[in-house]
């Protein structure tokens, strides 16, 4: 499959479905067609909307921050939202909101087909890993589901920048994608050759 273009053709489906009048663009999302690891947040903030790209404010720093400290850059994943526009004055989406966006995210994750599928914050969790709990009991909890991904959520960022102690839990729990990825990488390993 040619993932460059299976993602443009997301892209274009997305501009079909515009939610708000006002956002100035369509943020689809960004990084490699072959990225293991997937972060799902919750939409566009004001900075996301003047640049049409995921995560470029200040909780797109820190996030790009706690990628370097485990040895990754932005490039080598993929960043999206479960919402991919901007919600009038960052107001929360609104359940109909997510439920017109969804659809495309659940193509993007068919493309990409990452290992790991990192969820920050609630939104992007009551989406992808219903019924588990709320996110300050599971945060840095790996499940695994049906369709063979790990399914890990965590803090979102932006909240974790206003409140010290969910910022130090974000860190040590983002420190558990490395050693999901390498438990992973080790399984494919040892699974018996044909
Ligand atoms: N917060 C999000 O959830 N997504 C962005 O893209 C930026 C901030």
């Amino acid at each position: 499959m040619d993932k460059t273009k299976a993602l443009n053709e997301v892209y274009e489906e997305l501009k079909t479905k515009r939610l708000y009048d006002d956002a100035k663009s369509f943020v689809p999302g960004e990084g490699s067609p072959n990225a293991e690891i997937l972060f799902v947040g919750e939409a566009p903030g004001q900075k996301e909307d003047e640049q049409g790209r995921p995560f470029v404010g200040a909780a797109g720093k820190f996030l790009a921050e706690m990628l370097e400290g485990i040895g990754l850059k932005r490039e080598d994943v993929f960043i999206t939202n479960i919402v991919k526009q901007r919600p009038p004055n960052n107001r929360d989406p609104l359940p109909e909101e997510i439920a017109a966006h969804f659809p495309l995210l659940q193509k993007q994750i068919e493309i990409i087909n990452p290992k790991i599928i990192v969820m920050l914050g609630r939104h992007s969790m009551s989406q992808l890993l219903p019924n588990v709990g709320t996110i300050s009991q599971v945060h840095g909890r790996p499940f695994r589901r049906a369709d063979g991904r790990v399914y890990l959520p965590l803090y979102h960022p932006a909240a974790a920048l206003y409140n010290a102690g969910l910022k130090d839990t974000l860190i040590s729990d983002f420190r558990k994608i490395s050693l999901i990825l390498k438990k992973l990488d080790k399984e494919q390993k040892d699974l018996p050759k044909e």
